[in-house]
């Protein structure tokens, strides 16, 4: 069996961690490009020099050159300015639209097959042009943004119980801006609804609430409290692992249930847009929305959300 290609466009931050991580996971070949000459080309080679240290056997080159993607199974898309200290992610969505939509143009010639997952700020609306001018399916278009909601939540909830963050499920729906809603009603630590055990620590279900409260909010800030810290740019480590776990249960057909930014069509009341929602992915992409029952308090935050993601992608040309 031939191996799985993998392109990668935007070789900037996060782009380098991913063709890293494909290396060292040996999901396939790998081919990152970007508009910069010699960055791709300067970062590939450096890795693939680790893989005599590492023991990873797959190619991976660098390019300039669209052709380059052919035939690839799989595009991650980080081409696109990242934030600076004091942006929102929706003050990206001029100069980004118009990456996106040259990325897209490129995907849609050279690789008409892929399964391609947006990583590129403001997610929803990129995936949304994405999607409009690749004009694949809705299925083979994804962003990835709930993974790594979903991880900063479960990491919090970790260091704050004291226990493994692999123990911890944590979900979270919406835009991929500050009004996603982290669902603490179906957050658990091995099973136990993580309220039980914070109302344990704390005696009471009032500093119980207050300690959740404290990291919702974190979770809604967290790719803004990382900007902060860094100053030149945004979080890149994180975002590739989320993005990877997606390729991978692609790759592989393992039918993970991820929180995705995916195309809906009536499921959880929306339609014709793209939010994050759990979604399993396997060989046919975004194969099945699960939906689940939000309580009125969770439907609000939901339809807010919604509607900023509404407003976001109305602005695009
Ligand atoms: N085609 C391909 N690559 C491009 C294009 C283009 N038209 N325009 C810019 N790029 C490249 C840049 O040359 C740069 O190498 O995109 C890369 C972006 O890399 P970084 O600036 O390091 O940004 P990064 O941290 O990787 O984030 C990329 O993901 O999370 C989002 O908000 C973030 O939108 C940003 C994107």
């Amino acid at each position: 069996m031939a191996r799985k290609k993998i392109a990668l466009i935007g070789g900037g931050q996060i782009g380098g961690v991913l063709a890293q991580l494909c290396a060292l996971r040996e999901l396939g070949d790998v081919v990152l490009f970007d508009i910069v000459e010699g960055l791709p080309q300067g970062k590939t080679l450096d890795i693939a020099e680790a893989a005599p240290v590492d023991g990873f056997d797959v190619q991976i080159k660098g390019t300039n050159k669209y052709e380059d993607i052919a035939g690839a199974d799989v595009v991650i898309v980080t081409a696109g300015l990242p934030r600076k200290p004091g942006m929102s992610r929706d003050d990206l969505i001029s100069v980004n639209s118009k990456i996106m939509t040259t990325v897209a143009e490129g995907i849609k010639q050279y690789a008409p097959n892929a399964f391609v997952i947006v990583i590129s700020n403001p997610l929803d609306a990129m995936v949304t042009l994405c999607q409009r001018i690749t004009g694949f399916p809705t299925n083979r278009v994804v962003g990835q943004a709930g993974v790594l909601d979903s991880a900063r939540f479960a990491a919090f909830i970790a260091w704050e119980l004291g226990v493994s963050v692999k123990d911890v499920s944590a979900v979270t729906l919406g835009g991929h801006g500050d009004d996603m809603v982290p669902l603490v009603r179906y957050t658990s630590v091995c099973g136990i609804p993580v309220m039980e055990l914070l109302e344990r620590k704390y005696g009471s279900a009032e500093k119980a609430a207050e300690v959740m409260a404290a990291m919702v909010k974190r979770t809604r800030g967290a790719g803004g409290e990382v900007v902060a810290l860094l100053k030149t740019g945004s979080a890149f480590y994180s975002p590739a692992s989320s993005a990877i776990a997606m390729a991978e249960s692609f790759l592989k057909d393992s039918k993970r249930v991820l929180p995705t930014c995916a195309f809906l069509n009536g499921e959880f009341g929306v339609d014709g847009l793209y939010v994050g929602v759990p979604v399993v992915i396997g060989a046919g992409g975004a194969e099945k929305v699960l939906e689940l029952k939000l309580n009125a308090e969770e439907q609000a935050m939901m339809d807010k959300s919604v509607k900023a993601v509404k407003e976001l992608v109305a602005t695009l040309k």
